[in-house]
């Protein structure tokens, strides 16, 4: 444990007390911003197979709240008020911002982004040639893989509160289509694809289509095409039908889906949405 993790878990012991006041506080937590802006420090990463949750970077992220007051921006006939400022630097950073596209200072962009007219909350970490297309928004703390691309409109979930709670994560190559909703904690694994209109959490089933087997609730294992569906559900007033992910395909490792292949090949000669 470094120390500076030691003293932002005894700042996070009095985070009640907080203000702005508090400058050394404030300047360990303003150091974990920094890093977290050039990707040294994250808030979760995938070891082993497993998720791992650095507590203690997210709680800077809490306390930071606390610590900050509000400052006002002016852009052109715009006004904001808010406590963290936007990320800065895209050209050293080697990432792609389009006009309305908007990414906080504290989230990471690896080289190669390619952010359009989107957004990405604090704590966020976007792996490197990720695309976040038109209308995607990157939730606080979510974890996005490289070469990913996030469609037109999908919403990845923050999780800032409560403490312990898990930050959705999508790995390496995966595919998530228009308008899914991927949120609290789901995860959505190497090489997948996500069919447009599918709810993820922790509570959906992703079931087989192949066995009927429910493999997970919330995670779409490795290399899966998979896509919205609905089950059957019994309840004292009647049958309903309940969202659940439903698994169409398996793709061989390393495999793309055609989707892919077409999107990386649009992107290669310049025509991305
Ligand atoms: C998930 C997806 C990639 C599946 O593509 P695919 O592997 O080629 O599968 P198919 O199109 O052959 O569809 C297989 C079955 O799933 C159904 N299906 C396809 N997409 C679906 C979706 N999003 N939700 C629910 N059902 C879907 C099809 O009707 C088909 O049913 P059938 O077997 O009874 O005919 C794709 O359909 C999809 O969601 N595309 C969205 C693309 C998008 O968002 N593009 C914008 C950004 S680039």
């Amino acid at each position: 444990m470094s120390d500076l993790e030691t003293r932002i878990g005894r700042w996070f012991d009095e985070i009640g007390a907080m203000t702005p006041a508090n400058l050394e506080a404030r300047r360990d937590v303003e150091l974990v911003l920094t890093k977290l802006d050039d990707g040294q420090v994250r808030v979760a990463e995938v070891r082993d197979g497993e998720v791992v949750v650095h507590e203690w970077v997210r709680q800077a992220i809490l306390l930071l709240f606390r610590l900050r007051g509000l400052e006002r921006v002016e852009v052109g006939p715009f006004e904001y008020l808010d406590k963290l400022e936007l990320k800065h630097d895209y050209e050293r950073r080697g990432v792609r911002v389009v006009p309305g596209a908007s990414a906080r200072r504290g989230s990471y962009l690896a080289p190669g982004v390619v952010l359009m007219p989107s957004y990405v909350n604090v704590g966020a970490w976007v792996g490197e040639n990720t695309m976040v297309d038109t209308w995607a928004t990157v939730g606080s703390c979510a974890q996005i893989g490289a070469n990913v691309h996030l469609a037109g409109g999908v919403g990845v979930g923050g999780v800032l509160e409560p403490a312990n709670a898990v930050p959705v994560v999508i790995e390496d190559d995966a595919m998530i289509f228009s308008r899914c909703m991927v949120v609290e904690g789901a995860r959505v694994g190497r090489g997948s694809v996500l069919g447009a209109g599918s709810l993820l959490n922790p509570s959906i089933p992703v079931i087989d289509a192949a066995t009927g087997e429910e493999v997970s609730r919330g995670h779409v294992p490795d290399y899966c095409v998979a896509i919205a569906a609905s089950r059957r559900r019994e309840f004292p007033g009647g049958e309903f039908f309940l969202p659940c992910v439903l698994i169409i395909r398996r793709l061989e490792e390393g495999e793309r889906h055609d989707k892919a292949r077409l999107n990386a090949i649009l992107r290669d000669h310049g025509v991305a949405t």
